[in-house]
């Protein structure tokens, strides 16, 4: 696999792209700069070594047609000011004759961002003569697009045929240690999965298993798990139709030998609710008037202790309805327990991440993937069709 630093950019137009499909509010404001701040140490490696830095991305799903509420001038006003010392422009185009012009106008270390490439209806179906007309604009097509890795469209996937292809360093950090998590390990090897929904998690959890040493399971989907356990859980959200699958997971895990830890306390509620009634009950003493909405302290402590003696730590779902403060301990606990850990931490995308962000702990994991859809993709052992055009090259 090659990376930015095995071209000679001086003078080379460098087309970079990015996942700056970042939050904002009704007022157009980000509200979550990360996948910006992510992207700088390609960008300004790139302009810091002379090269013309054109940098395209998605944002939101505008469905093919220019729409002003997705247009990425608020990202291009943000990144100028994260690099003040840098010469930051916006092209209101993506391709065709004005972007020609933007591109043409560059100086070496210039930097411009295209407008959303989800403008134009080539893109999402990875039409050739749309990726080609991107391609028009680069010498060198860099990928640091982790975030939209697992699409197959034409800034992502298509443009590789028409362009030379290296990885950007967040596209290899993620790929990186993530891929080194899941090939060789260092053990023990915990793999923590929560969220809503088993059905979302099936193939992550089919794909982690054999891998780890220990699978915690906690969230929504523990219930579903639980109930299969022959437990009642009474209003818990349970997915009758996952019970199958549950079912055959716990099986899987039991024959070949894996530890599958499942919550054995929950946070009880009458009501799905922020300032619903609750109370810490054993799963087994479940009242047929409650719902699990969290796990409980017996729980905590009994992951706290496999995470504290792992030497790899995979994060992916929240342990219970965080966003209500009252459901938020085990999920917050986790976070925890992984900034604690002496061991390489990875905290794969989506819920997770806002998770440590909000206990104030992300600066103390290994890694905390930019992906959301792309980390899971990844988890679940996909060739992520971003990833395979820098690998084939
Ligand atoms: C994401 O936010 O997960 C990526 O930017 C991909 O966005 P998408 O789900 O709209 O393709």
């Amino acid at each position: 696999k090659k990376t930015v630093e095995d071209v000679a950019w001086q003078g080379k137009r460098a087309l970079v792209r990015v996942d700056f499909n970042v939050p904002m509010d009704d007022a157009r404001q980000i509200t979550d700069d990360t996948r910006i701040r992510a992207a700088l140490p390609t960008i300004t490696y790139l302009s810091d070594r002379g090269a013309r830095v054109i940098l395209m991305s998605h944002l939101g799903r505008p469905k093919g047609e220019p729409n002003p509420k997705y247009s990425l001038r608020p990202v291009a006003d943000h990144l100028a000011s994260l690099i003040p010392d840098k010469r930051v422009s916006f092209c209101p185009e993506a391709v065709g004759e004005e972007a020609q012009k933007a591109v043409s106008a560059l100086a070496d270390g210039d930097i411009l961002l295209l407008e959303n490439v989800r403008f134009y209806p080539g893109e999402e179906k990875n039409d050739p003569a749309f990726a080609r007309q991107l391609a028009d604009l680069g010498d060198v097509f860099v990928n640091d697009a982790f975030g939209s890795a697992h699409r197959a469209h034409a800034s992502t996937a298509g443009i590789a045929q028409y362009l030379p292809c290296v990885a950007g360093f967040l596209m290899e950090r993620e790929v990186g240690i993530m891929g080194k998590a899941l090939a060789n390990p260092e053990r023990p090897f915990v793999a923590i999965i929560g969220g809503a929904k088993v059905s979302d998690k099936i193939k992550v959890i089919e794909n982690l298993l054999p891998k780890v040493d220990a699978l915690i399971i906690g969230g929504g989907m523990a219930n579903t798990f639980l109930a299969v356990e022959g437990h009642d859980m009474a209003k818990s959200l349970v997915e009758e139709d996952a019970k199958e699958t549950a079912r055959r997971l716990l099986d899987l895990a039991r024959t070949s030998n894996r530890k599958l830890l499942l919550p054995v306390d929950v946070v009880a509620a009458k009501a799905f609710a922020p300032d619903a009634e609750h109370t810490v009950r054993l799963v087994s003493e479940l009242q047929p008037d409650e719902m699990a909405l969290d796990v409980g302290p017996a729980s905590v402590e009994m992951f706290r202790n496999e995470i504290l003696g792992a030497k790899t730590v995979i994060w992916n779902g929240p342990m219970g309805v965080f966003e209500m403060p009252a459901f938020a301990k085990g999920t917050f606990a986790i976070a925890q327990a992984m900034a604690e850990a002496d061991a390489t931490t990875i905290v794969g995308g989506g819920d997770s991440v806002a998770a440590v962000e909000q206990a104030g702990v992300a600066d103390k994991m290994t890694h905390v993937s930019t992906g959301g859809g792309a980390s899971l993709e990844f988890l679940e052992g996909r060739t992520l069709p971003g990833v395979a055009v820098i690998e084939d090259k």
